[in-house]
């Protein structure tokens, strides 16, 4: 054990903050995209707060980090769930939505409040639901097909690739970022600790069983902003500090 304070007493402003998470160079990279996941947390392991959503447990830092991640994607990925539990806004980076069922409402407001200045949506799905899939869907998103019964991840990640899209933000939720683990798709962790107990039982992990081995990760990085605590963990002892 080390006492190495990992509290800096520098404060960042915007430039720095955006060294401290800048995207390893490609030729860290095992593949031809790097996968970055961000979550919030509570300290009791909640990553929903009473309304059952993500915003209520942010806090300024959070947010801040969080706009900035977005700003160095090029595509935001995310699970059905998520999009429908939190309602998302059209967004100046494409979102890419993945689902196997393909229940998605015109009413949510990253189709109905998509503008001309807005980039469709992707939606990874599977063969079988592009199939049904309503013609207002097939206007509003572009549906790419990644599996037959079961959107393989390896293939959506690589349509997102073909399109240049290769700094690639997972903003969750729980089961996507299981399945990404699973599939071994994660480069990088960033997890927002914020000083609140909250009870909830939604985790960020959700795999009956659990992890056999557990996944290991490796700290790379600590920032702390009035008690909410920012890391930055890697899935492989391969990326720059
Ligand atoms: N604290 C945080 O930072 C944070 C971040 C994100 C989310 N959240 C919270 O997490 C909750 C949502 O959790 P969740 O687990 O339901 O979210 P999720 O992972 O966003 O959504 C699950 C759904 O996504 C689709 N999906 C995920 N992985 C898939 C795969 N490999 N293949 C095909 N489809 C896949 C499926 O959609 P279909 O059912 O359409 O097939 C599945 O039912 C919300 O309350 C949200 O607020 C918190």
């Amino acid at each position: 054990m080390r006492d190495d304070a990992p509290f800096t007493a520098t404060e960042l402003d915007d430039d720095a903050l955006a060294t401290a998470y800048r995207v390893p160079d490609r030729d860290r990279w095992t593949r031809d995209f790097w996968v970055r996941v961000n979550f919030v947390m509570s300290l009791d392991g909640a990553i929903v707060g009473a309304e059952g959503l993500s915003k209520s447990l942010g806090t300024d830092a959070d947010t801040r980090v969080f706009r900035l991640a977005r700003r160095m994607s090029d595509v935001i990925l995310v699970g059905a769930g998520t999009l429908r539990m939190e309602d998302y806004r059209p967004s100046p980076r494409p979102l890419a939505i993945v689902t196997r069922r393909l229940d998605l409402d015109p009413g949510l407001r990253v189709f109905a409040e998509r503008g001309p200045e807005h980039v469709r949506p992707f939606v990874m799905t599977t063969s079988r639901a592009m199939d049904d899939a309503p013609e207002w869907l097939r206007d509003q998103a572009e549906l790419l097909d990644c599996g037959a019964d079961d959107v393989d991840l390896h293939r959506a990640l690589d349509h997102l690739t073909a399109r240049g899209l290769t700094h690639m933000l997972c903003e969750g939720g729980p089961a996507l970022l299981t399945h990404l683990l699973e599939a071994e798709l994660v480069d990088e962790l960033l997890l927002t600790i914020v000083p609140t107990l909250v009870g909830s039982d939604e985790h960020l992990v959700r795999r009956a069983g659990g992890f056999s081995p557990p996944v290991r990760l490796q700290l790379t990085q600590v920032l702390e902003d009035d008690g909410t605590v920012l890391t930055r963990y890697s899935t492989r002892n391969r990326m720059a500090p």
